[in-house]
């Protein structure tokens, strides 16, 4: 993986950049469509390709792990191949999806011991064999094994945790430069800065990642995980930016599991390059639209009668179908109604992302989201 800076904003920490894999490139900022399952839910491969001009997608180690399992996905030669994806794809180490299988999982040096929850059977996920996972899966980015502590969690408890995954992740790194991947195309790895909202903690955890990608064999870039897990916004803002003063300017730089159109340009003003969230696909499918011009509940009887079309600046399928068909098909329970709102969410996702790019590299970045940012949040 190569990463270049192609422009940096001078009135704020925005930049414009371009990551190169043996899959394609990706300008950043972007964003990263969920496909935990090795599916993004309710859109097949063309919409996201023609429709939603996604640059890379998501997956989930602990989903593809279980099912359809490492055999099958090794059989198929990499899910690549398995879902006929052939741009980038990212993969989560299940240190997240683990974690919040509270109750049927035990955390131990060795790794995390859980239950399955699809037969309850018994699994341990240690930092070597996630690796040794990921590379079954075939992601060219993977993600490091951590542990995300809950959003409340005290000082003792944050310190104790960033330590197991500091030596976990030394751990990985060892693993990770051990290995080859498995079929023909390079693999980097991403480390994750944890250290919940304690500045020291997570100044000391950006360090420590600072100090890996050093020691990396191939690229590598910094993951930001643990924030939007119930801390206030504005002290996920002050996170990040505690934590990007310090990663490196080279690399580029994941916020994990955000978030909503405003806090996706808060994030690429303070810095941020990737973000993935499942809020595009979950809030469509309960019938959420994000706009420019802010949120609307398509189930909603004022859209009954409104023949416009869903989106004029939008994708294909939001200029040929209206409001009031897509109103008519959340009433009606028809999976399309699903299938529109996801790529119609995605859709918008992806043009915020590309406009802010565009603004970067125009030099008005800092004007342009002062005069949308208002306006997202917006119920139409
Ligand atoms: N997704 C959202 N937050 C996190 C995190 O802290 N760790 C991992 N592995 N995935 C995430």
């Amino acid at each position: 993986m190569k990463f270049e800076v192609q422009h940096t904003d001078a009135a704020s920490d925005a930049r414009a950049g371009l990551i190169t894999t043996d899959h394609g490139q990706i300008q950043t900022p972007i964003f990263m469509p969920v496909g935990t399952v090795g599916s993004v839910k309710g859109v097949h491969f063309s919409e996201l390709r023609e429709q939603v001009k996604a640059q890379i997608i998501l997956g989930n180690t602990y989903h593809l792990y279980l099912r359809p399992g490492l055999d099958i996905l090794r059989q198929a030669g990499g899910l690549h191949k398995f879902n006929t994806w052939d741009r980038p794809i990212l993969t989560d180490s299940g240190g997240f999806q683990v974690f919040s299988l509270t109750g049927i999982r035990k955390l131990r040096e060795e790794g995390c011991e859980f239950r399955s929850h699809i037969d309850g059977s018994k699994h341990i996920f240690t930092p070597e064999n996630v690796m040794d996972t990921e590379r079954v899966i075939g992601a060219d980015i993977m993600m490091a094994f951590d542990e995300c502590p809950p959003g409340q969690s005290d000082y003792k408890y944050a310190e104790n945790s960033l330590r197991l995954t500091q030596r976990w992740l030394e751990r990985c790194v060892k693993r990770f430069n051990e290995t080859e991947p498995l079929y023909g195309y390079n693999q980097t790895l991403f480390p994750i800065v944890q250290g919940c909202t304690y500045k020291d903690l997570r100044q000391d955890a950006a360090k420590h990642v600072c100090d890996v990608l050093a020691k990396l064999n191939d690229g590598g870039g910094a993951s930001i995980g643990g924030l939007a897990v119930g801390e206030p916004t504005e002290v996920m803002y002050e996170m990040i930016e505690v934590v990007n003063e310090i990663l490196p300017k080279d690399r580029p730089r994941y916020l994990m599991g955000v978030g909503t159109p405003q806090n996706i340009l808060e994030g690429i003003e303070r810095g941020v390059d990737m973000f993935d969230c499942v809020m595009p696909t979950r809030n469509g499918r309960n019938a959420m639209l994000f706009t420019y011009e802010g949120t609307m509940n398509m189930r909603n009887k004022k859209w009954e009668n409104d023949f416009s079309p869903i989106d004029p600046d939008g994708c294909e399928i939001d200029r040929i179908h209206s409001k009031a068909y897509l109103h008519h098909l959340f009433k009606a329970q028809e999976l399309l109604a699903m299938q529109i709102a996801s790529i119609h969410n995605l859709a918008f996702y992806l043009r915020l992302v590309g406009d802010a790019r565009q603004h970067i590299i125009a030099g008005d970045f800092v004007q342009w989201k002062r005069s949308v940012i208002d306006q997202l949040g917006r119920r139409r």
